[in-house]
This record gives structure tokens, sequence and C-alpha cells, in this order.
């Protein structure tokens, strides 16, 4: 493995929708060589970058190590070029391992086969030089290794956070149907809140968009929750480093009693979101209450309002459209001087929202394409605003 100390190239993964705020973030880490590629940003660090990006970095699912590349076209590079690289320097035996596998457009057409054939070779490399080998461990490995095979090029990674960032550890509860942690503090940023205006969500099911805009306004590290990363298993692991950093982010954190409040129409789910706020120690700065958004008063003095309403996949066509029309008329009638941001996949029931977006973002929800729309509503009735979009 290279020194610990020499700046490397190193990939982050995200939300298609997202690589531009994922590199926006990394170059503010003090990241060099920033370059958005497919769903990740490259960039180049050192492991102490490579720490702080796993701590500081919302919008990333995970950082990978690249480690070395080399052609595979058959069985047997595949596995002699695993098998010839030193594992035994970068963890030890006694070490979990998991092998995750993408193939596109190469000799190799079934992921699930090179991971086995990846495992049998570190299995037998630390056989040939320790007599024993480390076992699988599929839901929760210390170690988790990455092999990219594209045009029979196969690139090997060490995936430096383990579980997926995402899942930062405060949420004890789900809602009906509950954005990525990830797309939630996406949001955020791309709305380009100042964190000093007035922050809503009064559809915020189990209170995720509150909750990473509390930790944006806190400046609050999103991964300050999870006890543990992948590269804490590793053999390089510097435990005086990261503990640094992370009393450096300690000192970071800033005092911000920005009003940020949510509401749902279901009590069960409230509660289910004030056990998350509770959980992320936000208690203090969001306020949730019980009720339907066509009866919710926005704080006065304007502000930033995110929602992800239903998506229709419960409601029919008929009612999603009356309901998307309502949100327009309660924006319309309720939300002068607000910035209201809507996520949805239904391009059709976003028409019916009856104002003119100023601008239309496309992102992805797990599988699901959508839009995220800002629509800027003024005091008064701008004529121009209650135009057809053009999606
Ligand atoms: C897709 S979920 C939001 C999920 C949320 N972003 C999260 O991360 O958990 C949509 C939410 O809108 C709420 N909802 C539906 N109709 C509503 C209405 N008329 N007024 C307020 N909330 C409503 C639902 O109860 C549900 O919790």
């Amino acid at each position: 493995m290279n020194s610990t100390q020499q700046p490397q190239t190193l990939i982050a993964k995200t939300i298609a929708g997202l690589e531009e705020t994922l590199a926006d973030e990394l170059t503010l880490l003090g990241a060099k060589d920033v370059k958005v590629i497919t769903r990740a940003v490259s960039f180049s660090g050192d492991n102490k970058l490579l720490y702080e990006a796993n701590l500081w970095c919302r919008t990333a699912l995970r950082i990978l190590k690249p480690l070395y590349a080399f052609p595979a076209s058959t069985n047997d590079q595949l596995y002699q070029n695993i098998f010839n690289y030193p594992w035994e320097e970068i963890f030890q035996v006694d070490n979990t391992i998991a092998i995750d596998s993408v193939v596109n457009d190469s000799s190799f057409t079934h992921s699930h086969f090179v991971s086995q054939k990846v495992k049998d070779a570190i299995a037998d490399r630390f056989r040939s030089k320790t007599g024993t080998r480390p076992s699988v461990d599929i839901e929760n490995p210390d170690i988790r290794i990455n092999i990219h095979i594209y045009r029979d090029v196969c690139d090997v990674s060490l995936d430096s956070s383990g579980e997926s960032l995402h899942k930062r550890g405060y949420r004890v509860a789900g809602g009906l149907a509950p954005l990525s942690e990830v797309l939630a503090a996406g949001l955020v940023l791309l709305s380009g809140w100042d964190k000093q205006r007035n922050f809503i969500d009064p559809m915020c099911g189990s209170g995720t968009i509150l909750i990473e805009a509390a930790l944006i306004a806190l400046n609050i590290a999103p991964g300050s929750f999870k006890k543990s990363f992948s590269f804490m298993n590793w053999k390089d692991y510097d435990a005086s480093l990261w503990q640094q950093i992370k009393t450096a982010a300690i000192e970071k954190q800033k005092i911000n009693d920005v009003y940020i409040s949510g509401s749902d129409i279901e009590a069960r789910v409230i509660r289910n979101a004030r056990g998350n706020v509770i959980a992320a120690n936000l208690q203090k700065n969001i306020n949730l209450l019980v009720g339907p958004f066509d009866t919710f008063k926005p704080p006065a003095g304007g502000g930033v309002m995110i929602i992800n309403p239903p998506y229709g996949e419960r409601l029919e066509q008929e009612d999603i459209v009356a309901f998307y029309k309502s949100i327009g008329d309660s924006l319309k009638k309720n939300f002068a001087g607000y910035d209201a941001w809507i996520i949805s996949s239904d391009m059709n029931a976003l028409k019916f929202i009856g104002l003119k977006p100023t601008r239309k973002i496309p992102i992805f929800n797990g599988p699901l394409e959508c839009r995220f729309m800002k629509f800027s509503v003024y005091a008064g009735s701008k004529k121009d605003q209650y135009t057809q979009p053009n999606l």
C-alpha cells in the first residue's frame, strides 16, 4: 500500500445528480485535482483527507482508495493478479472480508463469479503466507474490497467507509418512504439555504431533511454519529490522526438558533421523527408538529421550504393531480417570501403545482428519476408565477 502521507487518487461515490455538490464539498476540505465522473468524484489526497472525507462529506456514499489495475480477460489473469498482491500487508488474517464487484462491457459477465474468484485468490494468498485464511462476512465485514472490471481492465480498490455513509446512525425509526440521508443533505445544499433564514419541511416524514439541515446549520460532521469505518481495520490505521480529526470537528461546531421546523399529517410519523431528532441530539434545534400542509402557516420573514410529497405510488392518478394542485394553492396562499422546493418523480403531477419553477434539477431517489424544482413565491400575485412548467 502507498505510504500513509503520500497524496494519491481517491474516489468518492455519490447519487446521480449530486456529483457537483460533492465536488464542492471535497474542494472545501482541501482536495486537489477534483474531477466529476459518473456518480462519483475523483480527487487527490492523503490518508488525512481520506479520513476527513469519511467524516465530513454529506453527499458521499463511500470513499474508495484505488490500489492497482491490471488487464483481466481470463479467469487465470484475474486470479493471479489478485493472488500476487501483498494483501497480508493491508489487513490481518483474522479480519472478515467482503468483495463488491461490478462488471461492464467485459469478458466477465457475472459479478458474483468475479467476487468468488477474487475471494479465493485472497484466501489462497493468506494461506500461502500465514497458513490460515480470512473469513467472509457479507453483512458486516471488517474489510471491503471493491472490484470494477470495465472493458477487461480490472480496478481494485479498498472501500474505506464500510457501511454506506448515508447510514449516519441517527435514524432509529423510519417513515412511510424515508429519503436517504445523503440525498436529503444534497437537497439542502442544492437549495442554497444560507443557514440564517427559516427552514421548513411541512411533509417531513421521519425528519431526514430537517435533521440534515440542522447538521449543516450547526456545522456538525455527518459522520460524527458513526462508531466505525472500514479504514480503522487497515494495518496503516493512524488512530491518533483520526482522534485529532474528530477533536477538530467538535471545535468546528457552531451555535446557530436559526428556526428549523417540520410537520406531517400523521401523528405516528411525527413520533418517529421526534425519536430520530432526539437520537441526533437536535431536539433544541428542530420543532415538530402534527398537521396537514394546507393549514400549515410558515413563520413570517420568508425562508426555504423543502418537501418530498408522496409520488403517487400510493395514490390514484386523479387524486395525485388534485393533491399537487392543492400544494400549489397552499403555496400561493401561505408561503409568500419562501423559496419552495419540491422533489418528486411524478413529472405529470408537478405540472399541476401551477407556479412557474425557477430551477429544475434532475436527481435520483434510489431508482426513481426525479426533479427537484424551485418555486419562488412572491407576496401578491405575480402573473408569470402561474404558468405551466415545461418539464
Ligand atoms: C415521501 S414521505 C416524506 C419522507 C421524508 N422526506 C423522510 O425522509 O422521511 C411523504 C410524507 O408526506 C406526508 N403527507 C402526505 N400528505 C400530507 C399532507 N396533506 N399534509 C402533510 N403531510 C402529508 C406523509 O404522511 C409522509 O410522511
